[in-house]
C-alpha cells in the first residue's frame, strides 16, 4: 500500500536499551517529531499506566514502544483513540495467527482472560488547535515469574502461544497498521471503527459493571458510540459512558 510505504519511509525510531519510559521521550520531544516517528526501549524505569499507575517493564525482550501523531483540529478529534489503537494491536496479533485475544474497553488487551498488552495515551497541546499525541503500547513476550513479580492483577504474555511471534515482526507490523489506521481515523473518525470494535469486544452482550468512584452502574455491554463512550443497557434504556475514571468490569 502505496500510503503506508510513505509514512514508514519518512519515519524515524529512536532506540533505547534502558530508559524512563518511551512515552515521555517522546512528550519532551514534540517539537522535533514527525507523525509515524517511534520510540523504542528494552526497559523502562518508570513504565506509566493510566492514572499515574505503573507499567512494569523488566528487560527479557518485551515489546515498550511509543508512536508520535500530530492532530491537526485539536485534543476533540483524538476522543476514542485508544479504543482504535486497542484494535490496531489485535487486528495485528489476529493476523500473526493469535488466537484468544481480545480487548476490554477502553484500552487494555487480554490474552486467554488475563491482561496481555496496555494502551497509554498521552496529548499535549490546545483544545482547538493542534494536538501533539503520543501513543504507548507495551506487550508482554516472555515473561518469568520473578519478573512478573510486580504485576498486581491476573497477567499473560505471548510465551502461552505454541507459535510465539517474533517481536521485529510484531513491532514492524503494528507500526504499519497503526499508521493505516491513525490516517483512516483521521478522516472518518471513530464511526470507522464500531463494527471492528464490537468484533474484538470481550464484554460484547455480557453482563456488566461500571466503576466510576463510589458509583457503580450494571447492565449489558451493547458497544461504543462515535465518541469511544462504552454503551450500556439497562431497565434505563441505553446510556453512553465516558471517562477516564471509569473501569470496567465482569458482573
Ligand atoms: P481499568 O482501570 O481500566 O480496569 P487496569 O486495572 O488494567 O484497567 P490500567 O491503568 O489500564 O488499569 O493499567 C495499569 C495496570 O496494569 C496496573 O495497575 C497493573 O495492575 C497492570 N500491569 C502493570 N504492568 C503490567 C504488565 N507488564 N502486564 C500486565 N499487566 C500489567
Ligand atoms: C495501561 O494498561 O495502563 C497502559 C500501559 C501502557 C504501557 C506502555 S509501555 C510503552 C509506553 N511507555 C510507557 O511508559 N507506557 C507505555
Amino acid at each position: 500500500d502505496e500510503k503506508v510505504l510513505k509514512s514508514g519511509l519518512s519515519s524515524r525510531c529512536f532506540y533505547f536499551d534502558d530508559i524512563p519510559s518511551t512515552n515521555a521521550f517522546l512528550l519532551g520531544h514534540v517539537n522535533e517529531l514527525t507523525s509515524g516517528d517511534l520510540c523504542v526501549a528494552e526497559y523502562q524505569s518508570a513504565g506509566r499506566g493510566r492514572r499515574g499507575r505503573t507499567w512494569v517493564s523488566p528487560y527479557g525482550g518485551h515489546l515498550y514502544a511509543s508512536l508520535y501523531w500530530q492532530f491537526s483540529q485539536g485534543m476533540a478529534q483524538a476522543m476514542g483513540l485508544s479504543l482504535v489503537v486497542a484494535c490496531s494491536l489485535v487486528t495485528v496479533l489476529r493476523n500473526m495467527g493469535v488466537a484468544g485475544v481480545g480487548v476490554k474497553w477502553p484500552n487494555d488487551i487480554y490474552l486467554n482472560h488475563k491482561k496481555l498488552a496496555g494502551v497509554l495515551i498521552e496529548m499535549s497541546g490546545q483544545a482547538d488547535s493542534v494536538c501533539d499525541v503520543v501513543i504507548g503500547i507495551g506487550v508482554n513476550m516472555s515473561m518469568s515469574e520473578q519478573q512478573s513479580q510486580k504485576i498486581d492483577q491476573p497477567w499473560s504474555d505471548l510465551s502461552e502461544l505454541t507459535q510465539m511471534p517474533d517481536k521485529t515482526m510484531l513491532m514492524i507490523k503494528l507500526q504499519q497498521q497503526l499508521v493505516k489506521d491513525l490516517e483512516q481515523f483521521e478522516v472518518d473518525g471513530l464511526k470507522a471503527f464500531k463494527q471492528l470494535w464490537r468484533d474484538v469486544d470481550l464484554f460484547d452482550g455480557q453482563p456488566i459493571k461500571l466503576l466510576m468512584g463510589d458509583n457503580i452502574v450494571e447492565g449489558t455491554c451493547c458497544g461504543i458510540d462515535d465518541q469511544g463512550a462504552v454503551l450500556l443497557q439497562n431497565e434505563l434504556g441505553i446510556q453512553a459512558y465516558i471517562g477516564g475514571e471509569i473501569s470496567l468490569r465482569a458482573q
